[in-house]
C-alpha cells in the first residue's frame, strides 16, 4: 500500500492536459440529454416524476434528466438497505477498502470527464472542477486507509486473567445529504466514509447537481460494489428529506449544506418515533461567514491576493469562501485600492473556456438572493466594484466589493453565498480578532501577518474549525487540513481527518475471564 499523498492539480498551462480536458468537454456534450434513474437495490427505476438538470451558464441547456423518488420507492430503498446491511457489515474492511480503492483507480482515469460534468452542471471553471475532482479521489483513497488503520480497534489494557477488546463496529443504514457546491468532492467523500465503514446509505444529491452523483454511483457499482450499500434516491429535500430523517430505522444522516437545512435536520433527528430504538446520529456540516484578516506588518500582496482568490473562488459559493475582509487601518487605503484593482482583472464568463475565472452562480433562487444583498451592500457600503448581475443566458453576478462596512451590517454577518465581499476597517489587533469572531459560524479564517505575537495569539483566540496564516481561507486538502466548523457552521466532524470516519461507527468493549 502507497503512503496517502493527496492528488495533484493538473497543469492547465500545458498544451497536452488542455488538449485532453477540451476532449473530455466534447465528450460531456454528447452526453446531454440522457436520462438517470433511480438505483435501489442495483435495480434501475425509472419514475414520471423527474427533475431536469440544467447548465447555470445556458439555461437552454439540459445536462440530462434524472427520475425522483416518491414515498413508496423511498421506503423501498430503506428497506433494500436495511436487509443489505445484514451483509455488508459482515464484509472484511479490507474487502470493503479494496473496493473504494477500485473506484479511486476508476476515477483517476476518468478524471477530465468527471471535471467536465461540473463544469456543464454546477458551472464550475475548469480549475475548480479539476480541484473537486482531486478532492474525491483524495477522499477515497484516505478514508480507505482510514479503515485499515482502525479496523482492529484501539489496544485497551487487560489485567491477569482477563482478555479485553475495544473496536469499532457500523451503525447501520445512513441517510446522506449533499450540496451543490462540490457536486463530486463532498457528495462522494460522505457517502464512502460511511460505506468504507461498513454502513449501507441513502444518497440524496442536490437537485441542482444530481447527475454527477448519477455518475459517481454508476461508477462506485463499476468498482464492485454490491447491489444495495448505496442506493440514489434523488428527490424533493422537503418531501424526501423529512420521511428519510425522521424514519424510526435511520441510524445516522451525514448532511452538508445550508445552517436553515441543518438545523431542522438535527432537530427532526432528535425526536425517538415510534419503532425507534437509538438515538440518531447527525453529522451536520453548515454555512460560514469566513474572514480574511490583514495585520499592519503583513505582506500586502499576499494579502490582497489572498482576499481575492479567497472570495471569489467558485463564484463565492464555498462554505469556506472569504466574503469578509478585516483590514488594519494603517494599511487599508492600500490594501483595498489593490484588491479592487485584482478584482478588476478576473474574467467572468462561460466555464467552458480556459480562461474564465468566474461562471455564473447556480440557480434562479441564488441569483436572486445574492442581487437583493448587493442591493442591501448599497446601503451598508461603498460600492467599489461590480454590483451587475445578468440572468438573460445564465446566472452571472460580477465579483462585487463593498468597502467601509461597519462590523453589525448584514453584508458582514450573514452567508450570501455569491461573489460579494465586504471590507471593515479595524483600529488594532483587539478590534481584528474582535469582528473576525462576531459572527454565528465558526468555519475558516486566515491572517495575513508578520507579527509572531499576532499570529500566536490568534491561533488561541479566533474561533474558527480551519485557521490559516499567510495565505488564503479556501482549499482545505484531504489528510492535510481536516475540514469542519464551530458554532452554526456545524458539527465540526472534520471531514479528511483522523476521527472522521469513528463518527459513522460505535465502539463496542469485550471483556472475557479466561
Ligand atoms: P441546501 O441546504 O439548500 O441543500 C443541501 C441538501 O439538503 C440538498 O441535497 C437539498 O435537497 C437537501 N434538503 C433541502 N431541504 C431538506 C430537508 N427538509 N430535509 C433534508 N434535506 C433537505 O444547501 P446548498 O445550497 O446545496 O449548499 C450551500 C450551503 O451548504 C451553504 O450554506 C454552504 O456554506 C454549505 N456548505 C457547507 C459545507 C461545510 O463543510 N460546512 C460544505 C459545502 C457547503
Ligand atoms: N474543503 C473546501 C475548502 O476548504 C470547502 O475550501
Amino acid at each position: 500500500m502507497q503512503p496517502y499523498t493527496h492528488e495533484p492539480l493538473t497543469n492547465f498551462s500545458e498544451e497536452k492536459n488542455k488538449k485532453a480536458f477540451q476532449d473530455a468537454l466534447d465528450f460531456v456534450q454528447s452526453q446531454l440529454g440522457k436520462h438517470y434513474p433511480v438505483v435501489i437495490g442495483g435495480e434501475l427505476i425509472t419514475t414520471d416524476k423527474k427533475i431536469a438538470s440544467i447548465n447555470p451558464a445556458n439555461k437552454e441547456e439540459v445536462i440530462g434528466t434524472v427520475s425522483m423518488v416518491d414515498l413508496e420507492l423511498a421506503e423501498s430503498a430503506m428497506q433494500t438497505a436495511l436487509t443489505t446491511f445484514e451483509t455488508w457489515k459482515n464484509w472484511a474492511p479490507e474487502h470493503r477498502a479494496n473496493i473504494i480503492f477500485r473506484a479511486a483507480a476508476i476515477l483517476r482515469r476518468r478524471k477530465h470527464e468527471f471535471s467536465s460534468y461540473m463544469v456543464k452542471e454546477a458551472g464550475k471553471p475548469w480549475k475548480e472542477a479539476d480541484a473537486d475532482t482531486a478532492e474525491a479521489i483524495d477522499f477515497l483513497e484516505f478514508y480507505g486507509r482510514q479503515m485499515l488503520k482502525i479496523k482492529d480497534g484501539v489496544q485497551v489494557y487487560s489485567r491477569p486473567g482477563e482478555f479485553n477488546q475495544f473496536g469499532y463496529i457500523p451503525l447501520g443504514v445512513g441517510i446522506i445529504i449533499s450540496p451543490f457546491n462540490f457536486p463530486l468532492a463532498i457528495m462522494a467523500g460522505t457517502t464512502v466514509a460511511a460505506i468504507v465503514a461498513g454502513n449501507t446509505v441513502l444518497l440524496k444529491p442536490a437537485n441542482s447537481t444530481p447527475i454527477i452523483a448519477a455518475k459517481f454511483v454508476e461508477l462506485m457499482h463499476e468498482a464492485g460494489l454490491p447491489n444495495g450499500v448505496l442506493n440514489y434516491v434523488p428527490g424533493s429535500g422537503a418531501e424526501i428529506g423529512d420521511y428519510l430523517v425522521d424514519h424510526p430505522k435511520t441510524r445516522f444522516v451525514s448532511f452538508t449544506g445550508s445552517r436553515e437545512v441543518g438545523c431542522r435536520i438535527y432537530e427532526r433527528a432528535a425526536k425517538v418515533n415510534p419503532g425507534q430504538i437509538w438515538l440518531k446520529r447527525v453529522i451536520a456540516e453548515m454555512g460560514g461567514k469566513d474572514t480574511v484578516v490583514v495585520d499592519k506588518d503583513a505582506d500586502l500582496d499576499l494579502a490582497v491576493s489572498s482576499i481575492v482568490y479567497s472570495a471569489f473562488g467558485f463564484s463565492g459559493q464555498k462554505c469556506s469562501a472569504g466574503s469578509r475582509a478585516v483590514i488594519h487601518q494603517d494599511v487599508y487605503d492600500e490594501v483595498l485600492e489593490k484588491v479592487v484593482a485584482l478584482t478588476k482583472t478576473l474574467t467572468l464568463g462561460s466555464p467552458e473556456s480556459a480562461d474564465t475565472y468566474m461562471g455564473p452562480v447556480i440557480d434562479e433562487r441564488s441569483f436572486k438572493k445574492i442581487m437583493s444583498y448587493i442591493e442591501i451592500g448599497k446601503q451598508e457600503g461603498r460600492l467599489m466594484t461590480g454590483g451587475e448581475g445578468d440572468d438573460s443566458k445564465g446566472y452571472f453576478i460580477q465579483p462585487t466589493i463593498f468597502a467601509d462596512v461597519d462590523e453589525n451590517a448584514r453584508i458582514m454577518l450573514e452567508e450570501i453565498f455569491g461573489p460579494v465581499l465586504a471590507i471593515a476597517k479595524a483600529r488594532d489587533f483587539d478590534h481584528m480578532m474582535q469582528i473576525a469572531n462576531n459572527t454565528d459560524y465558526g468555519l475558516t479564517g486566515a491572517l495575513v501577518s508578520n507579527n509572531r505575537e499576532h499570529i500566536e495569539r490568534a491561533r488561541r483566540e479566533f474561533h474558527v474549525g480551519n485557521l490559516y496564516f499567510n495565505r488564503g481561507c479556501t482549499g482545505a486538502i484531504v489528510g492535510y487540513q481536516p475540514f469542519g466548523g464551530f458554532n452554526m457552521s456545524g458539527t465540526d466532524s472534520k471531514a479528511g481527518g483522523p476521527d472522521y470516519l469513528i463518527l459513522h461507527m460505535q465502539a463496542k468493549t469485550t471483556s472475557e475471564t479466561l
